[in-house]
């Protein structure tokens, strides 16, 4: 009696304490049922469209996702109505108020440590997510920040670097000189902070060369994935071209009929020279003669940025008769709409490392626009000539192209059919195959049974 009743009291507190604690200590809060992942950009996120997609891949992959940057422009809706995706706003140190006159390293420390104060307190309060996705550059002073945040403060967090150029050549270009200290001491930082990420992305397959060969990363950690055109850039239909043309204030005046359009988007910063297209321009308007006119062009430059009021100032110093210039800031919603209705593109982005591409250039191949692009190293990994587009390094040859493009029909038609080719090779499939593996997400292809490949793939 005594033994069996021992038995069954020990054999209850066997089975009931470990019950009874499972009900009534509490649950680590921080654990959660689904993957996170932190993305980061030091940059105004509706103006990061690559980073907007890559969170839109994280969460039709499953993730929850925090998305930190600046909150300036509205991002897309399907990110700002997405449940699984919460933003937190970084308020920029250009808003802060410093007293004039004081020298540019002492601003630049205060904004530094203006920055990092808010990321490590950003970054805190989102401890143990699977994945940190940070864009570079900036690299300042974010790579620092993410190195103290995935080693001291959040282990199991995988830092991924996701490379759009390199932050010391940008900042070269700002300074107008390579061997400033500034400079030197960047390039240093980048390259000793950069080898404690996880993984590394990067637009362009030079890029990772440069990663590998001047970085010393290795090879199996870089993974270049280039940007392609995310779903919202389509090519338009005839009635809505139609339609747009006969509604939108940007193309009033416009005679679809005899008239060209040609886009550009520009973020008005120096490493874009806009002279290019005007000097272009003009000398288009002025080959334009009675007896062989040329057609009408209409330039939509869309955009906002730091050099825009120069730019507009030196637009209205110049008067044409054949060539309208219109500049607009457009939603993201209207923005593929108005590339889709284009003839043609001009791309005039001058890379500060040349190891970058145009995100311009491959939203007009989404919308199937083909594009004249000004010529710099890494840009033949995109634009074949005489294929989906041209490549100019002159305002001469610009002028030239845009003479050839619009009195020439078949040169014009079997471009376009190049990037309606483009146009078909996606940003979510290419998300997938080549960054999925590094956020452990299996292809498509080894879930399901082995769909018709798409000739995508063996491209990259
Ligand atoms: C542009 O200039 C570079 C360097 O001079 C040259 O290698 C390249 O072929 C030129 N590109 C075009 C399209 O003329």
């Amino acid at each position: 009696m005594a033994i069996s009743t021992t038995v069954a009291i020990c054999l209850g507190a066997y089975f009931l304490i470990p019950a009874m604690l499972y009900w009534l200590l509490p649950r680590d809060p921080t654990i959660h049922p689904r993957k996170r992942a932190i993305v980061l950009v030091l940059g105004d996120i509706g103006r990061s469209p690559r980073m907007q997609y890559h969170v839109l891949s994280l969460v039709e992959t499953g993730f929850l996702v925090d998305f930190v940057g600046y909150t300036d422009t509205a991002p897309l809706q399907s990110i700002t109505e997405n449940p699984d995706i919460r933003i937190h706003e970084i308020k920029p140190a250009e808003k802060l108020s410093l007293p004039r006159g004081l020298p540019f390293i002492v601003v630049a420390a205060i904004k530094l440590v203006y920055l990092t104060k808010q990321l490590y307190q950003i970054l805190r309060s989102l401890k143990n997510a699977e994945y940190l996705l940070v864009q570079n550059p900036p690299s300042l002073p974010t790579m620092f920040v993410c190195y103290i945040f995935t080693t001291f403060m959040s282990r199991r967090t995988r830092y991924i670097i996701d490379w759009h150029n390199f932050g010391y050549t940008v900042l070269a270009l700002k300074l107008a000189s390579e061997k400033n200290i500034l400079v030197r001491i960047s390039k240093w930082y980048e390259h000793w902070f950069c080898r404690y990420a996880f993984a590394h992305l990067c637009v362009t397959k030079v890029m990772a060369e440069v990663l590998v060969r001047d970085f010393k990363i290795n090879a199996f950690r870089i993974i270049p994935l280039p940007d392609r055109p995310a779903i919202q850039f389509q090519p338009l239909s005839a009635e809505a071209k139609a339609d747009l043309f006969a509604t939108s204030t940007i193309f009033s005046g416009f005679n679809p009929a005899t008239d060209k359009v040609v886009i550009t988007s520009t973020s008005y910063t120096p490493d874009e020279d806009l002279t290019v297209l005007l000097d272009a321009l003009s000398q288009y308007d002025s080959s334009s003669t009675p007896e062989k006119p040329l057609p009408k062009i209409l330039t939509v430059v869309t955009g906002q940025g730091p050099l825009q009021e120069q730019f507009l100032s030196e637009v209205s110093r110049r008067s044409w008769s054949n060539v309208q210039l219109r500049t607009a800031w457009l939603p993201a919603e209207e923005y593929p709409v108005v590339i889709g209705a284009a003839d043609i593109g001009v791309s005039l982005h001058l890379s500060t490392s040349g190891w970058d591409l145009p995100m311009k250039v491959v939203d007009m191949f989404g919308c199937g626009v083909p594009v004249i692009a000004r010529d710099f190293p890494a840009l033949s990994e995109l634009v074949v000539p005489n294929r989906n587009g041209l490549i100019f390094n002159t305002s001469d040859d610009l002028a030239k192209q845009l003479i050839d493009v619009f009195t020439t029909p078949q040169l014009l038609r079997t471009i376009q059919k190049g990037a309606r080719v483009e146009c078909g090779n996606r940003w979510t499939e290419m998300w997938r195959i080549t960054a999925g593996p590094v956020f452990h997400i299996p292809n498509r292809e080894d879930l399901t049974e082995v769909e018709s490949s798409s000739s995508s793939d063996d491209e990259y």
